[in-house]
């Protein structure tokens, strides 16, 4: 279902890949990564997520038909891992065009993820959808998350104010088992929710109801979602750095890291997978991009991610990769297999200096398009990778995104920092909740303004 080919991170292909002798001191830490990973397993348990959840998936199914048979729309409202892994799975397995097919062809309610709190965007998703006919499905694991909370305002101030009595039939909650103000709100009013367990930080979340219950309304097949992830989780828990491509993964970042190679282009070949490198960004981003004290000074981890799609960034940031600095890893993403097979036309007037693309396909096209830029940035001396889906199907989705997990958590190890926290966005939350009035954030606001002021 999937192939890995790493070779273009190395020296032996582009000047500054990794030499044999980094390889081999680094790979004399994989046991203690293989024993950090795996320690972590009892805390963070989104990697049992591919195999406990049947009596939650029956009940996710049970809920998305409830919603398919009587709703039109179905909007998702939530942000950072509460969000990007419902998009993923949208674009990735659906018709790239799902909203605007008949219903018929869709099979089931039309499907929105709103992420922002753009009022232009709010806004404009209201204009086209008609509450009474939608489901909102709040997301947030901490229940106090502004962004969605104040969604969450805007779903029942059009639902309470025009259905009524029924208005918790309107609106699915998910968020933690016991703690946060959603979780109250969904005791005491009795909406249906479900929870994200504990131990699943939102980033690794999209195995578990997070993305699930959006998976489940879009009819996507979940057992070959957690039977692909499954599987990959049993790939990757093997010691030996050869056999796991998790860990290969890793150790060639974190050397590159440390070469100063700060940035991680995930370039995708299919439209479908760009919001893939959208969930890898923050993936990548939010839980390896940490400083920690070392001997007394600061250490600033991490490295920048860049999303990008063939081929049309080959129009607009090939010429940079391929002969700007030597900073950055390309991540390509084959699909091996198109859904589609579509041939080129022979044009009827004459074309005769593009006659030799006639009878060929996008597919070969597409295709040699990827080689050729991998060629290009490889001459360029950029260090490069491809991962290759046969087919992008349910399984090998599942396969790909546990894979990428897997690799940040055990990058991670090699970093010697939490892979799993995020005190970094605190400041940004702190000082929004004080220009928004919140009580006991009084001082913050007077600092703030003073520095407004200057
Ligand atoms: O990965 C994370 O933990 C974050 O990106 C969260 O998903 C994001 O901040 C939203 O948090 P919550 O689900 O608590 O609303």
């Amino acid at each position: 279902a999937l192939q890995i080919d790493f070779n273009n991170m190395l020296q032996e292909n582009v000047p500054c890949g990794i030499t044999r002798e980094e390889i081999a001191a680094a790979k004399a830490r994989i046991p203690e990564i293989h024993r950090g990973v795996e320690a972590k397993r009892r805390e963070n348990t989104w990697r049992d997520l591919p195999f406990n959840q049947d009596k939650i998936v029956a009940d996710i199914q049970k809920e998305a038909k409830r919603i398919n048979d009587n709703y039109e729309n179905f909007v998702v409202f939530g942000i950072g891992g509460s969000a990007l892994g419902s998009k993923a799975l949208f674009t990735a397995l659906k018709h790239i065009r799902y909203n605007e097919l008949p219903r018929e062809k869709r099979g089931g309610a039309r499907f929105y993820v709103l992420d922002n709190i753009d009022p232009d965007s709010i806004n404009g998703l209201l204009d086209i959808i008609d509450p009474a006919k939608t489901v909102f499905h709040v997301i947030t694991k901490s229940g106090n998350t502004v962004e969605t909370v104040t969604q969450f305002m805007v779903a029942l101030d059009l639902i309470k104010n025009r259905i009524g009595e029924h208005y918790t039939d309107n609106i699915i909650l998910t968020t933690d088992k016991e703690n946060g103000n959603i979780k109250r709100i969904a005791d005491e009013h009795g909406f249906k929710a479900f929870v994200v367990p504990d131990g699943v930080g939102g980033r690794f979340s999209v195995l578990c109801p997070v993305g699930l219950v959006s998976a489940a309304v879009l009819n996507i097949d979940i057992a070959a979602l957690l039977k692909g992830a499954g599987d990959m989780d049993k790939i990757c828990s093997n010691p030996n750095l050869e056999e796991n491509p998790a860990y290969m993964y890793a150790m060639l970042y974190y050397l590159a890291m440390k070469k100063g190679i700060n940035i991680s282009v995930m370039m995708p070949y299919a439209d479908a997978l760009l919001n893939t490198a959208e969930w890898y960004a923050q993936l990548w981003a939010e839980s390896l991009g940490k400083k920690f004290g070392l001997d007394g000074s600061i250490v600033h981890a991490g490295q920048t991610p860049v999303r990008a799609v063939g081929v049309t960034d080959q129009h607009s940031q090939v010429q940079l990769y391929t002969e700007g600095p030597a900073d950055k890893i390309i991540c390509f993403i084959e699909v091996a297999n198109f859904r589609t097979q579509l041939t080129i036309p022979h044009a009827p007037i004459d074309m005769h200096e593009a006659s030799y693309l006639y009878g060929q396909t996008f597919n070969k096209l597409i295709a040699s398009e990827l080689r050729g830029t991998e060629y290009a940035v490889t001459q360029g001396g950029k260090m490069n990778m491809r991962i290759t889906l046969n087919e992008l199907d349910a399984y090998a989705y599942g396969a790909l995104l546990f894979f990428l997990e897997m690799a940040t958590a055990a990058c991670g190890e090699f970093l010697q920092i939490d892979a799993f926290d995020q005190p970094g966005v605190e400041a940004g939350k702190i000082a929004t909740y004080a220009l928004m009035g919140r009580e006991g954030y009084e001082e913050k606001a007077a600092e703030l303004s003073a520095q407004a002021e200057k």
